[in-house]
Order: structure tokens, then sequence, then C-alpha cells
């Protein structure tokens, strides 16, 4: 079964809601009530869909009781079992700071359909569409990802683009990408557009690779089953997580997920840019008049469409 065409619109307005929230902080230093400003209008939205829907990647647990928790359920109570990751503000700093590149995001599989990820670090590795599969993998050196890589696309290291988030973690990738001479693009934050850029038609970026955030993780894994890249990830668990992970049913903790382990069957994938990005304008605001640019994506019904918005509000 496939998720009813009549959500993609739904869930678009959801997130374009969690933008305009967001965006009445953007450079306001304030990251937190940018983010409960996004989560607020979003769930607001969210609460008008005819499903029943339940969070499954969220703002955190249920014993924590923030809005959009892990859990949750959101909807009229009638209508599709719909199973929803959020993030009303991916790139919190970029928002507080005003900076490019953030985005208020969701991803939606029928019930069962999506991993569950805890709120933990990520070992994450993507590629582009039409690749060989199995092409790169966490347990290859990053030497081995990237010849294969280069071999696959019929070039030379030198010339692939790979997008790493600014770390300290990261400087055993980094040194070794430099030595094969690996164009190197650097971000602050915001790694689901960092891994969504290796699909993107107009983007450079060749390979994403490094640690970052699970939540983060499924939804990029989503946006890529729509977009056809390929996405390999593991849990990064510090001692004290194991024991939550188990709880949130990951049974083995150092399982690999394949894209098809995070993101089962249909999925719906809506990104909302708040502050201008690579693949988005931001919101703007003129009088009244909020105009808001989104990703909407279906995979079932091939749709990838980018679609710009106005509320008068
Ligand atoms: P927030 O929007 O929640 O601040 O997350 C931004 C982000 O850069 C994610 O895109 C990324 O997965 C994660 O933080 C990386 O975590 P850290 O900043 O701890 O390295």
């Amino acid at each position: 079964m496939s998720i009813d065409s009549k959500y993609l619109n739904m869930f678009r307005k959801s997130v374009e809601m969690g933008a305009i929230g967001a965006s009445k902080f953007v450079g306001k230093n304030d990251k937190i009530a940018a983010d409960q400003s996004a989560v607020d209008f979003m769930r607001k939205e969210l609460n008008k869909i005819e499903m029943r829907g339940k969070i499954v990647i969220g703002e955190g647990e249920m014993d924590e009781a923030p809005m959009l928790y892990i859990g949750e359920e959101l909807g009229s109570g009638t209508g599709q079992n719909l199973d929803i990751a959020v993030d009303p503000l991916e790139g919190t700093n970029f928002v507080a700071k005003n900076l490019p590149n953030s985005f208020s995001v969701l991803a939606v599989t029928e019930k069962g359909n999506m991993f569950s990820a805890p709120d933990t670090y990520m070992e994450k590795i993507a590629v582009g569409k039409n690749l060989p599969s199995k092409l790169v993998d966490l347990d290859f050196s990053v030497k081995k990802n990237i010849q294969n890589l280069a071999d696959a696309k019929k070039t030379e290291p030198s010339k692939l683009i790979a997008c790493v988030l600014k770390r300290p973690r990261h400087d055993k990738i980094i040194e070794e990408l430099e030595k094969m001479k690996v164009k190197i693009k650097f971000i602050s934050d915001g790694d689901v557009s960092g891994a969504i850029s290796v699909a993107d038609d107009n983007s450079p970026i060749d390979i994403y690779m490094g640690i970052g955030g699970a939540p983060e993780g499924v939804l990029s894994a989503a946006a890529l089953c729509c977009l056809g890249g390929q996405i390999q990830t593991r849990l990064v668990l510090e001692t004290n997580q194991i024991d939550r992970a188990k709880k949130m049913g990951v049974e083995d903790i150092k399982k690999k997920y394949e894209l098809k382990d995070m993101i089962k069957g249909d999925v719906i994938f809506c990104a909302s840019a708040i502050t201008k990005g690579d693949m988005l304008d931001g919101v703007k605001v003129v009088d009244k008049e909020y105009y808001v640019s989104s990703l909407i994506m279906h995979k079932d019904n091939k749709i990838i469409k980018k679609t710009k918005n106005t509320y008068n509000m």
C-alpha cells in the first residue's frame, strides 16, 4: 500500500508552518525560542491532518514531555496510520545567527516502516544515484571508499568533492581525504542537507561522510529514498545510551543500516527553508505575507518538486 497522495500537501503545509514559526527568530541569537516556535507551528498544523499519526523521531522522549515527543499521537484519529519523523528546525545555529541552510523538515511512512532511531550520534556515508550498490561501506577505509567511487564515476579521487561536518572527530577522515587530494566542502551544521546534496542534480557533492545526529540520518535516508541515492549508517552509542537504544527496539547496537533498514515502502519527505539555502529560498516576509519555498517528494508517486507558497498571517 502507498501513502494516500492527498497527504503530500498537508505535510508540505506542516513544514511551511514550521519554517514560518522559526523565521520569527532569525538572527535573534536564541536557538531555543526558534526551535520552540518551529515546533509549535508545525505541531498545530500536523494535528489538523486527517490521520492516525505517530511521532517516531521527534523532539525527545515522552518522560521529558516536549511537544512532538517520540510516541506522541497526532492528527484527527481517523485516516491512514502513519509514522512521522520531524525536525521542525534543522540548523538551530543557522537561524540564531542568520546563516544559510536552515530547514523545517519531516518524513512520513506507513506505520512500522521507519527506523525509530534514538537521539544519539550516527556514522553516515552517502553517495548519489545510478551507482553500483554496496559501492561504499562504513567498514571500508576512506581510501577504499573514495577509490571505489572514483572508479564507478570513471574519474580521479582529486576530481571528487566530499561533504564533511567540520568537527574535530572528523580529523582522521579529513586527513585521508586530503592525502587523496579530494576536495572538501565543509559544513558547520546541517548534515541533512549535506547528505541529501549527493543526490541533488544541482550540487557538485559526490559523497557525504562522517558522524552526525541519528534522527538526521533517518531523515536523510527518507530523502535519498525519493531521490535515488545510497546511505549506510551505524549508531554511535555512549555506554549510558545503550539501554535506551535497546528500549527503542535496537537489538544489535553495532548494526550497519542500509536505506531499506531505515525506510521501508512508500515515503513522503518535505523540507521548507527558513534561511536561504543551496536548494531553496528562505522565508521572506513582506507586510503580513510570508513567502515560503519547499522541496516536496512522494516516492511511490514519483514526485520531486520545489514549490513556493504565500501565507497571509
Ligand atoms: P540542530 O539543528 O539540532 O542544532 O542540529 C544541527 C546539526 O548540525 C545536525 O545537522 C547534525 O546532525 C548535528 O547537529 C551534529 O551534531 P553536533 O553539532 O553535536 O556535532
